[in-house]
């Protein structure tokens, strides 16, 4: 019988499928996952925002946002970038291995409270991962909300996750779905540019969205004076943190941002909590 009252409690699960999502030094590999325990997987339950502490024996583990939504099955999925030790060694695994999952861990997008609201998504490369989830959770409920804008960039085109899923997107007229490169490309049919600046381009109303950034620090910094140019309150623009993790629940202390334990009262804070926190970026 397993105790899932204890936040501490690794669970065995089985990677069921596996794909590379980019290519070279850093590249990202994602992972479907089921829990072995059937109770334990059809107790877990997650949302959009949430992470999880994922393990192998004898290597060690890591922190990762659960890059799928509760409305895609009983399964779990991260997208992982080889980074160091742990990555790489996650990087080697292949349909049918076993890993450790903990969790699920932190706050999440509040998606009741945005119902009703237009969604705009902006991530940068990895930083696609915590905000895919919301993208599959509107996507689920299209009803529930007033559209969603989703503007995704990295440096090349070999650099974009979830490229599979992004057509679909241009089929529905409640979805836009705007891709940017840093620099221009042979046979490529979207903007080339920075993020920030697609996001001034596409010139958003604020009136009744939700902007929710990810990417990397210095995007994420041009993003937010953006957001602030066209208008946005502090109160409409989310993010996540990543600060490196021990414990995953407020133990440790090795999360915190000022006042902030990222893995509790995070990882998803509104601008206005983050403005008063300089640790948060630096
Ligand atoms: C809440 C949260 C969600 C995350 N979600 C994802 C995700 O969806 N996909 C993903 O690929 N990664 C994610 N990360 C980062 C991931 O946890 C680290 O990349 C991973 O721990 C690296 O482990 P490693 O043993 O392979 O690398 P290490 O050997 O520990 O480090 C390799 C390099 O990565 C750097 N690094 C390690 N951890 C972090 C971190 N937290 N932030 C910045 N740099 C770091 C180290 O400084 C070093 O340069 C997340 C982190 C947190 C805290
Ligand atoms: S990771 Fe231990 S307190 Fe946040």
């Amino acid at each position: 019988m397993t105790d899932h009252s204890n936040p501490y409690l690794p669970y065995i699960a089985t990677v069921d499928d596996t794909w590379l999502e980019t290519v070279g030094d850093r590249c990202v590999r994602s992972f479907k996952v089921t829990l072995d325990d059937n109770s334990a997987r059809e107790s877990w339950s997650h949302q959009p925002g949430q992470c999880a502490m994922v393990g192998l024996l004898g290597v060690g583990e890591s922190m990762f946002c659960i890059s799928c939504s509760p409305t895609e099955g009983k399964f779990l999925r991260f997208s992982v970038m080889r980074a160091g030790k742990v990555t790489q060694a996650l990087h080697q695994l292949e349909a049918g291995d076993k890993l450790t999952v903990r969790g699920p861990y932190g706050n999440s997008f509040p998606m009741e409270e945005w119902k009703g609201k237009k969604i705009l998504t902006i991530g940068g490369g990895i930083g696609q991962a915590p905000l895919r989830p919301i993208v599959e959770y509107v996507k689920a409920n299209i009803s529930d909300y007033a559209g969603l804008t989703m503007i995704y960039g990295a440096r090349t085109s070999n650099d974009l996750c979830f490229k599979g899923e992004f057509e679909e997107m241009s089929r529905c007229d409640d979805l836009s779905c705007h891709l940017t490169i840093d620099v221009e490309e042979e046979g490529w049919q979207h903007n080339v540019g920075f993020v920030p600046q697609r996001l001034l381009d596409l010139n958003p109303s604020p009136e009744n969205t939700i902007a929710i950034t990810c990417g990397p620090p210095i995007m994420i910094r041009f993003v937010l004076e953006n957001l602030k140019k066209l208008g946005f309150a502090d109160e409409q623009i989310y993010t996540t943190l990543e600060n490196r993790m021990k414990c995953g629940f407020g133990k440790c202390g090795r999360c915190n941002a000022g006042h902030l334990y990222v893995c509790k009262d995070g990882p998803v804070f509104t601008y206005a909590v983050l403005k008063n926190v300089p640790e948060a970026f630096a």
